[in-house]
């Protein structure tokens, strides 16, 4: 097939972890006769020294065109000021709000090869399979909003939902759970919120729970998210889906990267209603070891995958991806930040011919 994949490797290590997608996707295209044309465009801290704007019109208008955007990350410390005017973070923001992506997709796989590096004890891995599906474009994200200012040293966040904005990420939670089809335990949702407090989490309870009596097959459950942050890390196994506001996915999910190890594991799906999505490692900038070529390209690769699957409907090479990844951890591959105290890690680039490597074999051992 042929396609067209924007890419906006952003900030920082963004950069080379996207390069690293890239070439992975590259070799996807070659073994599997498609025809993948990639297109680099700007956003964040990049495009605002470049442009002015964190998000620029051409990029905006190129992502729209596209069958899909790889992203890397967005953030640069010297936009850091509390006066900052401009944020390389509302790039990010207009971009999943523009594109109408409301539903994010955080899964967490565990990999064998790694139940040593999470700080969890292994017994309480074994078998851990979730995902967070996390309402991207509403809530405190989007809310109404007041900055401080040095006359006035008071600010404001808002938060705030519609029926409308928590049903359609609710049915997407319970059709994406009756997929995942778990094996044991059953399909469930987890709805977590904080309505012991909050109005806005008194709404989203009260349609979530409506939506549920749709799905009946589901396994259905509430948590307040700060019991949510400790059963976690408790019992991780019991999760399959965990359906959240915008603010406690952001959260939640990065604390869920450490039952695989690191937040260079972790790959996203951000879709909205059309096939167009955007596919992002769920990590920052890292401008602590941006240019070093240390970064972990998997969460990158991993979304590479996920772009296949949910953008382009290319299962199988979306499952060998995550094959060869599986793959490169077994042979011993490992970056820094996965690699313990005896292992000699690999750089990013590395890592990303790892992958490929897995790939090559593993077309071979299917003809
Ligand atoms: C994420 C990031 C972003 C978010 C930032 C960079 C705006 O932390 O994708 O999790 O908070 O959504
Ligand atoms: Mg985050």
């Amino acid at each position: 097939m042929k396609a067209t994949i924007a890419t906006l490797p952003g900030d920082g290590i963004g950069v080379e972890v996207v390069a690293e997608g890239v070439k992975v996707l590259q070799a996807v295209a070659e073994k599997y006769g498609h025809q993948f044309a990639f297109e680099h465009h700007l956003i964040g801290a990049c495009a605002i020294d470049a442009t002015g704007a964190s998000l620029p019109d051409e990029t905006l208008a190129a992502c729209k065109q596209a069958n899909a955007v790889l992203f890397g990350a967005v953030g640069d410390p010297k936009y850091d000021a509390p006066t900052a005017p401009v944020r390389p973070e509302h790039g990010l923001m207009a971009l999943r709000k523009e594109l109408g992506l409301y539903a994010n997709l955080r899964p967490v796989h565990v990999y064998p090869a790694l139940m040593g590096i999470s700080p969890l004890r292994p017994e309480l891995l074994e078998g851990v399979n979730l995902v967070v599906v996390r309402e991207l474009t509403g809530g405190i994200y989007f809310g109404p909003r007041r900055e401080a200012t040095d006359k006035d040293l008071t600010a404001h966040d808002t938060m705030v939902y519609s029926a409308d904005e928590v049903r359609r990420i609710a049915h997407l939670a319970f059709q994406l759970a009756r997929q995942r089809g778990r094996a044991s335990g059953g399909s469930k949702v987890t709805s977590v919120d904080k309505a012991n407090i909050l109005a806005s989490s008194r709404l989203w309870r009260r349609i979530v729970t409506e939506v549920a009596a749709e799905h009946p097959d589901v396994t259905f459950e509430t948590l307040l998210v700060d019991a949510a942050t400790m059963h976690l890390l408790r019992r991780p196994r019991d999760f399959d889906v965990i359906l959240t506001t915008n603010l406690f996915g952001d959260i939640l999910s990065d604390e869920a990267s450490m039952l695989a190890g690191s937040m260079g594991l972790l790959p996203s799906a951000s879709l909205g209603a059309g096939d167009l999505g955007l596919y992002e490692p769920i990590h920052g900038s890292g401008y602590d070891i941006s240019g070093k070529g240390i970064a972990n390209p998997l969460a990158t690769i991993l979304s590479a995958a996920m772009l296949l699957r949910h953008s382009l409907k290319l299962e199988k090479e979306a499952a060998a991806i995550e094959q060869a990844v599986e793959t490169a951890l077994e042979q011993g591959y490992r970056t820094a930040d996965i690699a313990g105290p005896t292992t000699t890690a690999v750089s990013t680039q590395q890592m990303g011919d790892a992958v490929i490597a897995a790939l090559a074999e593993e077309i071979r051992c299917t003809y």
